[in-house]
């Protein structure tokens, strides 16, 4: 199965469905874009007025983003998540532009086209080689300054190694509802090869999550990089 028949399958038959923008990109909006300073008061951080979500999924964060007053576009492998994401953005009566694509190939937006780009949980699906090429396409498309937030999971994290590998840190996940997707996961290393020359760190978190079953007995714990970065 190819990976956009994959990622589809993965929203219609196994219900990824998800409908809550990531707490992480609505945390970079506040901190570096436009902070709320009271209802329906902001004060605009960064002058960004137009925005793409990377890896869109079903337009979660795009209708966040489109909600903050920004004129938001989404890309994502899956039509089907974009083909419900559409559905829901008219249900809100809010206008976006999602459209199905692939990160690793060129993207179709013109040069400097947007001031900031988010991308939650996404280059770290793609195998390197393609999150080189989409880390290169997101330089082209933003105008400078521009500020390109992205999380990627860490390699401290503690599914690492579950599933076949593929790779240097590459596993094809095996179980979840994630099960044949490819998951790379991130050192420094890897992180000053996606960015090198092109973007200067403003922000780097390595942020561990700890769930743990009802009786305490099993810990499951994921470490993901939050990096805000901008366009040298
Ligand atoms: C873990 S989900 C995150 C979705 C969304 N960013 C969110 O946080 O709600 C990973 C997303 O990456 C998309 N994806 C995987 N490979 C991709 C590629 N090569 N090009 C575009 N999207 C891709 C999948 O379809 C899926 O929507």
């Amino acid at each position: 199965m190819g990976e956009k028949q994959l990622w589809n399958s993965i929203y219609t038959d196994r219900g990824m469905t998800l409908w809550s923008p990531p707490e992480a990109t609505v945390q970079f909006v506040g901190r570096f874009l436009r902070k709320r300073l009271d209802t329906g008061r902001f004060q605009d951080l960064f002058p960004a007025r137009r925005i793409l979500d990377l890896g869109c999924g079903n337009g979660a964060a795009a209708l966040f983003l489109a909600k903050m007053g920004y004129e938001t576009y989404g890309i994502d492998i899956s039509e089907s998540a974009v083909t419900i994401g559409r559905k829901w953005l008219a249900d809100e009566g809010i206008t976006a532009d999602l459209r199905a694509g692939d990160v690793s190939e060129p993207l179709p937006y013109p040069d400097g086209h947007f001031d900031a780009v988010t991308c939650y949980a996404v280059l770290d699906h793609v195998p390197m080689e393609g999150a080189l090429r989409a880390v290169s396409e997101v330089h082209r498309v933003l105008a400078s300054p521009g500020l390109f937030f992205l999380t990627l999971a860490g390699a401290g994290s503690k599914k690492f190694g579950e599933g076949r590998k593929v790779g240097r840190n590459t596993f094809k996940l095996e179980d979840d509802y994630e099960a044949g997707a490819i998951q790379h996961y991130f050192d420094r290393q890897d992180i000053e090869t996606l960015l090198a020359g092109r973007f200067r760190i403003k922000d780097i978190r390595e942020v561990v999550q700890k769930k743990f079953d009802l009786s305490f007995r099993k810990e499951h714990w994921s470490n993901r990089w939050h990096l805000t970065v901008e366009k040298t």
